[in-house]
């Protein structure tokens, strides 16, 4: 099964996307993570998009299209899993496009689309207080999921970190911008997959019933 994780910044689709893995046998693919990995490791493309990434501007489609591509050609190569999930991909209608002729050439195809709808103060209020590992890419919140022991990740001992993207006034560009770019795709996909809307306020455990729901 390929899944597509599609919602505003903060919805939870990190989050969910973990648990979703190991339930359903599926790699989790985050053009998110791959960026951020490239800016840890300061290679040329990570110089290139870490000014953007931190000003919450989408970086250009054609550095995300070479990454997805990459992904999906692993994730095939990997037969210990079902599919994927993709999350933070599409983000504007070339991605879109781009992304349906990529599988289209692999005779593969989007199976399902998963909408994680939230309310922009409950994701305002997410990602002022969310903690990121960037080594194992587990995901707290000081909230309502901090870790064990402050400011260490329960799974891989790793040091937490704050997103520079997740300071107010770029959260609020974030939002922003998902608004104009990203959520006028759904109509792309509206009569194309099988397009599950999910209430992404309720508590966590609850959305990831209800994504099982749908999907299985
Ligand atoms: P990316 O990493 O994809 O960020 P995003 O889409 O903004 O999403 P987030 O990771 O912020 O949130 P999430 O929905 O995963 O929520 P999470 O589960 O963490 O992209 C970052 C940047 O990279 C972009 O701005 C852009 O610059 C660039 N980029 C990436 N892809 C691109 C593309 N395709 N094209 C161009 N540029 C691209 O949850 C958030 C918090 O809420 C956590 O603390 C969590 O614990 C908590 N939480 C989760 N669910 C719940 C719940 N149900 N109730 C209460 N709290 C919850």
């Amino acid at each position: 099964m390929n899944l597509l994780l599609f919602g505003a910044p903060g919805s939870g689709k990190g989050t969910q996307a973990e648990r979703l893995r190991d339930r359903l046998s599926l790699q989790h693919v985050s053009t998110g993570d791959l960026l951020r990995d490239a800016v840890a490791r300061g290679t040329e493309l990570g110089k290139k998009v870490e000014g953007i990434m931190a000003a919450g501007e989408l970086v250009s489609d054609e550095i995300v299209l070479e990454l997805i591509r990459e992904a999906v050609e692993n994730v095939r190569a990997d037969d210990t899993k079902k599919g994927w999930i993709l999350d933070g991909y599409p983000r504007t209608m070339v991605q879109a496009k781009e992304l349906n002729g990529l599988l289209t050439d692999i005779g593969e195809a989007i199976d399902c689309v998963v909408v994680l709808e939230v309310d922009r103060d409950a994701v305002i209020s997410r990602l002022s207080s969310r903690r990121s590992c960037p080594e194992c890419k587990a995901v707290y919140n000081v909230l309502n999921k901090p870790p064990a022991v402050e400011g260490k990740c329960d799974k891989c001992g790793g040091g937490l970190v704050h997103r520079k993207d997740d300071q107010p006034e770029t959260i609020a560009n974030r939002l922003d911008v998902f608004q104009d770019q990203t959520a006028p795709i759904l109509d792309f996909y509206e009569d194309k997959v099988a397009l599950h809307r999910i209430d992404g306020n309720m508590p966590v455990d609850d959305v990831t019933a209800a994504i099982e729901r749908q999907v299985q």
